[in-house]
């Protein structure tokens, strides 16, 4: 929440909570999908950068695919009008987020053959590229573990050098991940996204 919002709900409590539930209330017949579309729309339509790129990905967590993303920004074309709609796309092209990228957009998941599945010696962790994104390999009690690099924040690739011994810190807004259960330990309040694995022929592979 914003230090503005911080401040009416201290100055203000009766008429920001009144606020707050009609807000809650407002959208009770719409499914999740819709919700968070309609909440990438309205960023876009206020050009709030922060606030875009956060519902983006919860929109992306949510299970909103890019397809479905780019649809809805062409469809709000009558409100937003092509300056704003060209506003998102310069974000979505700066946060280089690999399921955006033309050749993928009609991708659908698949088991992806990662690394050698020793690669990793136990409590250690490396940062592996494949098929066009980068995650972290970590191993604990000998469970190979990949974890996306893209922070469940607002999508930053985070860098191999963010990581120091099991704690892994975002750079952007330096949310602080445990890499030996994935959650975020300091600042954030979500996880980071977990790719399902299994081992064949000594070969690990993950599934995106
Ligand atoms: S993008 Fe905000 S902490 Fe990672």
């Amino acid at each position: 929440m914003s230090d503005a919002l911080n401040y009416l709900v201290k100055a203000r409590p009766d008429a920001m909570k009144a606020y707050f539930k009609f807000l809650k209330e407002a959208d009770n017949h719409l499914d999740n999908k819709t919700r968070d579309l309609i909440s990438v729309i309205t960023k876009v339509a206020v050009q709030t950068e922060n606030g875009f790129r956060q519902y983006l990905t919860r929109a992306l967590r949510e299970g909103c695919t890019p397809n479905e993303i780019l649809d809805a920004l062409l469809m709000a074309f009558p409100v937003l009008g092509l300056a704003k709609i060209v506003w998102a796309v310069e974000i979505l092209l700066d946060m280089d987020i690999p399921e955006f990228r033309p050749e993928r957009l009609d991708e659908t998941p698949r088991w992806h053959d990662v690394s050698e599945a020793d690669a990793v010696a136990n409590g250690t962790t490396a940062r592996v590229d494949c098929d066009g994104r980068s995650l972290f390999l970590h191993q604990v009690d000998g469970e190979l573990r990949a974890y996306d690099s893209r922070c469940p924040h607002q999508v930053t690739n985070i860098p191999d050098l963010a990581l120091e011994g099991t704690r892994l810190t975002c750079p952007k807004h330096n949310w602080v991940f445990d890499m030996d259960s994935g959650d975020c330990v300091e600042k954030g309040d979500r996880p980071l996204n977990q790719f399902e694995t299994k081992v064949e022929n000594g070969r690990l592979l993950a599934y995106w």
